[in-house]
């Protein structure tokens, strides 16, 4: 494509390039080139010679020359643009119905009527988002004991595994073996904002231990970290070793019930419990485990039309009572949404032996 430049000595030329950004003359979607010792400076628009004059100060040999140049290969803005073109375009404008990345991998929901042009979805994905190297799309919901999701690679490069990066601390994850979501970001980052130094923790339901990496890395504490998922905690100690936070966490494989009793009653000053689809059934191991002076339990559960923020608390608290504990809800916030009209949310409870 033709383009008018400013032609300059080389050795004049950063004085001009600053010139020409101060008065937004600088076409940046094209390259400056040189030919010998000259440059040339690619202008957004034509200018008459006499305009020259403004920069003659510089040098009196300026000169407006036309050259042949091709414009920078840009990344497009948004999925949207990147698309155009290439599928039907009310399709587009359902696309995606949810995208999560994950280290250098891209984890995305798709409706059934995209599913010819998934792996033009997926190529898309990439182009829009440069760290990304591996899509996977969503076949189905988050199931089982370890909480995974079915998810089949649609573009990119067969890998599974990734270091993720969540307020300065590296995780390693398997997308298709362990639990993880990126929108715990903030979640993660606020319950360990209220840790203090020293404190012994139990993180129930570790998954591959981003509350466990955060809070070591934040403050002197002790965590047991536990989980059923193997792979999960295999995560963990290799997170450890990225983040050289090894001596702060223990990793425990197995079956929380099982290893609070026989190892960590009444050790916590503070437990995590994010098992929200089946809280209920833990709330008593998460009792036991704290402190016989009391302690804090973050309690995640679900919240629904039929089951409100004030009737689940009310639950909560009537089972504490149960048990023979004093119970106090600090604080209670809608974490995210789960599913349609159902949200995750998060209890924080003081709780001491009656
Ligand atoms: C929602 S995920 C964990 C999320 C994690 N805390 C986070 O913020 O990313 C729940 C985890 O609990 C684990 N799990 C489920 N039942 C368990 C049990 N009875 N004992 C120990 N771990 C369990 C699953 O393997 C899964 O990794």
């Amino acid at each position: 494509m033709r383009k008018v430049c400013i032609q300059v000595e080389q050795s004049l030329g950063e004085r001009l390039r600053q010139l020409l950004i101060e008065e937004e003359l600088l076409d940046i979607e094209f390259p400056i080139t040189k030919k010998n010792d000259l440059l040339f400076f690619p202008l957004r628009y034509e200018i008459p010679e006499s305009q020259l004059s403004k920069f003659t100060h510089i040098s009196k040999e300026l000169k407006l020359v036309e050259k042949e140049l091709e414009p920078f290969n840009r990344k497009p803005p948004d999925l949207v643009t990147a698309l155009e073109g290439k599928l039907p375009v009310p399709l587009i404008e359902s696309i995606p119905h949810s995208l999560d990345i994950i280290g250098e991998i891209a984890v995305v929901e798709l409706d059934t009527p995209v599913t010819p042009y998934e792996s033009v979805i997926g190529e898309a994905i990439m182009e829009v988002n440069s760290r990304v190297t591996t899509v996977y799309v969503k076949e189905g919901g988050i199931t089982g004991i370890r909480r995974i999701r079915p998810l089949r690679l649609i573009a990119g490069k067969a890998q599974a595994t990734t270091i993720h990066t969540e307020y300065g601390v590296q995780l390693a994850i398997d997308v298709t073996q362990t639990y993880f979501s990126p929108r715990l970001g903030t979640e993660h980052d606020r319950v360990t904002g209220l840790i203090q130094p020293n404190e012994v923790l139990v993180d129930m339901f570790t998954g591959v231990g981003p509350f466990a990496l955060l809070a070591a890395n934040r403050q002197p504490v002790t965590v047991y970290a536990i989980d059923i998922n193997n792979q999960a905690i295999k995560c963990l100690e290799k997170s450890l070793t990225l983040n050289r936070l090894t001596g702060r966490i223990i990793p425990l494989v197995g079956d929380v019930r099982n290893i609070v009793q026989e190892r960590l009653v009444g050790v916590a000053d503070r437990v995590i419990m994010n098992l929200p689809h089946d809280a209920f059934s833990y709330l008593d191991v998460a009792a036991i485990a704290t402190k016989k002076r009391g302690g804090t339990i973050h309690f995640y559960g679900i919240t629904s039309q039929t089951q409100s923020l004030e009737m689940l608390s009310a639950e909560v608290l009537a089972q504490l009572t149960n048990q023979g504990y004093k119970a106090t809800i600090q604080k209670s916030r809608i974490v995210r949404p789960s599913a349609p009209h159902e949200n995750q949310v998060v209890l924080d409870l003081q709780v001491i032996p009656e």
